[in-house]
């Protein structure tokens, strides 16, 4: 297993054709196909409503709100990861957040998954994080153990707190 492991990983860079670079406003529909990607595998297509034009909006207008690195395999793009930076009041220092990370059915157990993490990691200390961060979906087990075996750390006492919609309106609203 092991070895197995380790002739895989010796496979991975330059001579397997992968290349991580980060996108541009012209990749705008592969980021979007490369998130729909994701959100049929967590199950969560029908919440999936992002399209071209608010990937470039939101990517790369005035107001950037994320950055992205695609994985291509000869040129072809296979893999996606999608982060922003939030800050560690704690650590005093910036988290780079890992929102989206996806490599496509048929191109996995490839090294693209690792590639894109290594690529995040380096990025993290050049910009002076203290830290990564993502969230993982807990049927997500194959995933899980990739995570762990880099290092990572599961924080299952944390819970994910989100407010959206109505009540997000109506708080919004609400008088003081
Ligand atoms: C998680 C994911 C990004 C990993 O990408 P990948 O290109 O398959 O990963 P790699 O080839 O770099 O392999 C990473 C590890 O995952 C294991 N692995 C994951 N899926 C695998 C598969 N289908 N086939 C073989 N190995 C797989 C490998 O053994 C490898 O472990 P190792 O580095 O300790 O040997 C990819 O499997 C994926 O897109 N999964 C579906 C979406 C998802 O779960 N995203 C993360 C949400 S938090």
């Amino acid at each position: 297993m092991a070895r197995a492991r380790r002739r895989r990983r010796a496979r991975v860079g330059p001579k397997r054709g992968l290349s991580v670079r980060r996108g541009t406003a012209r990749d705008a529909a592969v980021i979007c196909e490369l998130i729909r990607g994701l959100a049929r595998y967590e199950r969560l297509e029908r919440q999936c409503v992002i399209g071209p034009a608010a990937v470039r909006r939101h990517g790369f207008g005035r107001r950037p709100y994320f950055e992205t690195l695609i994985c291509r395999r000869d040129g072809q793009p296979i893999g996606l990861a999608l982060y922003f930076f939030t800050y560690s009041t704690f650590l005093g220092q910036p988290t780079l957040y890992l929102e989206d990370l996806f490599v496509l059915p048929e191109a996995r157990g490839a090294g693209a998954g690792r590639a894109l993490l290594r690529a995040l990691a380096r990025l993290a200390l050049r910009r002076g994080c203290g830290r990564m961060e993502w969230a993982v979906l807990d049927w997500n087990t194959p995933s899980i153990r990739f995570y762990r075996r880099l290092g990572a750390g599961l924080r299952k006492e944390w819970i994910l707190t989100r407010l959206t919609g109505a009540p997000l309106r109506r708080l919004a609203r609400a008088g003081s």
